[in-house]
């Protein structure tokens, strides 16, 4: 498994690196092992899943938070199977290398375990995933054990879970009490013995994230979780400072793009209007 090649290595100029190794599943838990840490960003399109890909990604996440940054929704709630399915088409047409794990998406994997299933083959199947993730604990597990047992591999989600929003009633950091916390590791074990392969770890203190991180034999990916877990996660469009009133404690700014989009477009205006734009070596004879 770990051992795959690129669908075109070596064959598209500037795209990626030769004859480079596919991430697997299997590879991810391989890398928790020997103590390398997992990058993890999400993607929703083809044009920033062809860019963060050849940039070295080892997981790439079809997040549900394509309903906020993409649909421009206020909650992860109204996302639904077939907009998964399309981003998550979008996006393996632009990866090579990197794993492509996608979100179920609220009320796809809650009914039965039946419809879970169902939903999880046409993300693999119709969207190309590798993966699908899951939100959730003791509720799901056999939701998500029927799913590892038809051989699609599962990633966890426990902590702040998004699609539970209106059950929270916050994105305030989760656990912060004993008994939360101990139902979380409890969940983290139960979710690891019916076969999940990694774990996403969303906003909860960082102590509990390094003891999770401890008692698992896979890997936890956090967000908003501390350095102690394998991997780490962000949502693209944020660190890529694109969405500036979202600005948690956990959130580290790699870019101004919404600066440098802003001053672009503003520049572009100016010589349409001033007619500097288009020259004659911009035009046709
Ligand atoms: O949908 C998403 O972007 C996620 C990450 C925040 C882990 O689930």
């Amino acid at each position: 498994m770990g051992t795959q090649t690129s669908k075109n290595s070596g064959s598209m100029p500037g795209h990626s690196i030769p004859n480079q190794v596919k991430v697997t599943t299997q590879t991810v838990v391989e890398m928790k092992q020997r103590g390398e840490k997992i990058s993890m960003l999400t993607a929703y399109d083809f044009t920033m899943a062809r860019i963060i890909d050849a940039a070295g990604i080892d997981v790439l996440l079809v997040g549900d938070s394509a309903s906020n940054v993409m649909a421009g929704n206020d909650t992860t709630v109204p996302i639904t199977l077939e907009h998964m399915i399309y981003h998550t088409q979008c996006v393996e047409r632009g990866v090579e290398r990197a794993l492509v794990i996608a979100d179920m998406p609220f009320m796809s994997y809650q009914v039965t375990p039946k419809e879970a299933l169902i939903n999880a083959g046409r993300l693999m199947k119709e969207a190309g995933a590798h993966a699908v993730k899951l939100e959730g604990g003791r509720t799901i597990i056999d939701t998500v054990k029927k799913i590892v047992d038809a051989g699609i591999p599962v990633m966890g989600h426990l902590g702040l879970t998004p699609q539970s929003i209106y059950q929270f009633g916050t994105y305030k950091v989760r656990a912060k009490e004993q008994t939360e916390a101990d139902q979380l590791i409890e969940d983290a074990l139960k979710l690891q013995e019916v076969g999940i392969f990694a774990l996403v770890l969303e906003k909860i203190p960082s102590a509990l994230a390094a003891e999770v991180t401890k008692q698992l034999h896979i890997p936890t990916i956090g967000i908003g979780a501390g350095q102690g877990c394998d991997g780490q996660v962000l949502v693209v469009h944020d660190m890529l400072g694109m969405n500036k009133h979202f600005s948690p404690r956990f959130l580290r700014l790699y870019a101004d793009f919404e600066l440098m989009m802003t001053q672009a477009v503003q520049q572009y205006v100016e010589d349409v209007k001033t007619k500097d734009f288009p020259n004659e070596n911009e035009q046709y004879a």
